[in-house]
């Protein structure tokens, strides 16, 4: 078994490594070449990339990628994408293509509001309670100045406390229910500084607060924390065309595949089986804008599918209709994005990454992303409805399997021709590098 280490983060980046080859690596000298290899050899950058988080030993690259051709409210976008999986930024490059030419993709920004709160216990009197609070709820606000005044010379703030009273849920349990505008910060750490103060400041007031009983004065405060739920914070893309004007196959006419494609749709919103991944596919245009702008994918994941159940079943985020000959698609999904703050002017391709975007606002990076959710949702349910996902997937993922046998040049461009006509799969392809080698 492994020994306990301690100390282990106060090692040097070289200890570090020493310990975890000696412990995991049976002293394997590859998996130090595999970890030193993709150290960067500008230090400055290294080092930086070292201070991101703790324990750094190496850099885990992905993709940068740009999918372009994005016409958004009739202004044209090259997008960037950080992402592994092979068919991603291809799907969402020819659903750009696809749209630009039918009028492009129109996005709004519904609500900015992020919320936090403050969760705490408090025994006694419900209607004291409130009274302490509609006395001392301009004071807590104000308490917060020191951290909300540059926020405020930015046209954002604290929005509203309300308390909230959760004891029909848990004994005792009552909510500081706050809501924020951070402007273009994500605003996590603004969130959580001012929680923290009203925290601080709400238990502070009560303990000499005249009306209050001995017990009312001793108000426990559990914690003080953002919420990644923000369905106040929304954003709506869309995209629409005559139905004449949609893919026309000797298999399927215009109107069969607008027919089909709302079938399609309509399936994710009645059967959470089918939701989940219909969702992750509008994720993956998601997470790689939101990697590559330097956002909290976590964050950004765990708001869109408490949306996405927030009428207590998991349904899809896109909707698509047929009205008067016109096939509409739109999404509508909560995104809490920064472009100031956080990593954004800190990793050199976020900064990029924002500049290609043109250094957009807060809001305009929403409807960017929301974007590239739905040319995304389009691609996957565009080719789920005629040839099938595996086509278009392992073609791209041709390429992944030859890296893993290790193919030469030429035999990459052989097998490259050969599967433009051929059907790829995994064994096909397999079959043919062994074919090539006899
Ligand atoms: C694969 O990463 C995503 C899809 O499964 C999405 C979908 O099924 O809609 C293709």
């Amino acid at each position: 078994m492994t020994p306990i280490v301690s100390g282990f983060s106060k090692l040097s980046k070289s200890d570090k490594i020493k310990w975890l080859i000696k412990h995991h690596f049976q002293n394997d000298q590859n998996a130090i070449n595999t970890l030193t290899t993709y150290w960067n050899s500008d230090n400055k950058l290294q080092q930086l990339h070292d201070e991101f988080t703790e324990n750094t030993i190496s850099n885990y690259y992905l993709p940068f990628s740009v999918a372009p051709n994005f016409l958004i409210n009739n202004l044209r976008y090259t997008i960037p994408m950080a992402i592994e999986e092979s068919s991603v930024v291809a799907a969402a490059s020819k659903a750009a293509k696809f749209w630009q030419t039918r009028g492009g993709f129109k996005t709004q920004v519904i609500s900015t509001l992020k919320v936090g709160q403050v969760h705490f216990n408090y025994r006694g009197k419900k209607e004291n309670l409130e009274s302490f609070f509609k006395d001392i709820k301009s004071e807590l606000i104000a308490s917060a100045s020191q951290i909300t005044k540059n926020m405020e010379k930015r046209g954002g703030g604290i929005v509203d406390i309300e308390l909230r009273d959760k004891t029909t849920e848990i004994d005792h349990y009552y909510q500081l229910h706050c809501t924020f505008q951070t402007v273009d910060a994500m605003g996590a750490n603004f969130i959580n500084s001012c929680l923290e103060q009203f925290a601080s400041f709400f238990k502070s007031k009560a303990v000499s607060y005249q009306d209050f009983s001995k017990e009312e004065q001793n108000i426990d405060i559990i914690m003080s924390i953002l919420s990644n739920y923000v369905p106040d914070c929304l954003v709506t893309a869309s995209v629409s065309c005559p139905i004449k004007d949609l893919p026309n196959t000797s298999e399927l006419s215009s109107i069969e595949y607008a027919e089909k494609f709302v079938r399609a749709v309509q399936i994710a919103k009645a059967e959470p089986y089918r939701a989940v991944t219909h969702n992750k596919g509008i994720m993956n245009g998601i997470d790689a804008v939101v990697l590559a702008t330097g956002n909290d994918f976590r964050a950004v994941e765990s708001g869109a599918h408490a949306y996405a159940s927030k009428d207590g079943k998991y349904t899809s985020l896109t909707d698509a209709t047929i009205k008067n000959d016109v096939f509409s698609f739109s999404i509508k999904l909560p995104l809490a994005l920064g472009t100031v703050g956080g990593l954004t002017t800190l990793h050199p391709l976020v900064k990029l990454a924002l500049q290609l975007l043109g250094n957009p606002s807060a809001k305009k990076l929403m409807e960017i992303t929301a974007v590239a959710g739905l040319a995304q949702n389009f691609a996957a349910i565009n080719s789920l409805i005629t040839t099938g996902i595996q086509q278009g997937h392992m073609k791209m993922h041709l390429m992944n399997i030859l890296n893993q046998f290790n193919a030469t040049e030429d035999e990459k461009k052989e097998l490259i021709t050969y599967f433009k006509t051929n059907t790829a799969t995994h064994n096909k392809v397999v079959e043919q590098i062994e074919k090539l080698r006899k």
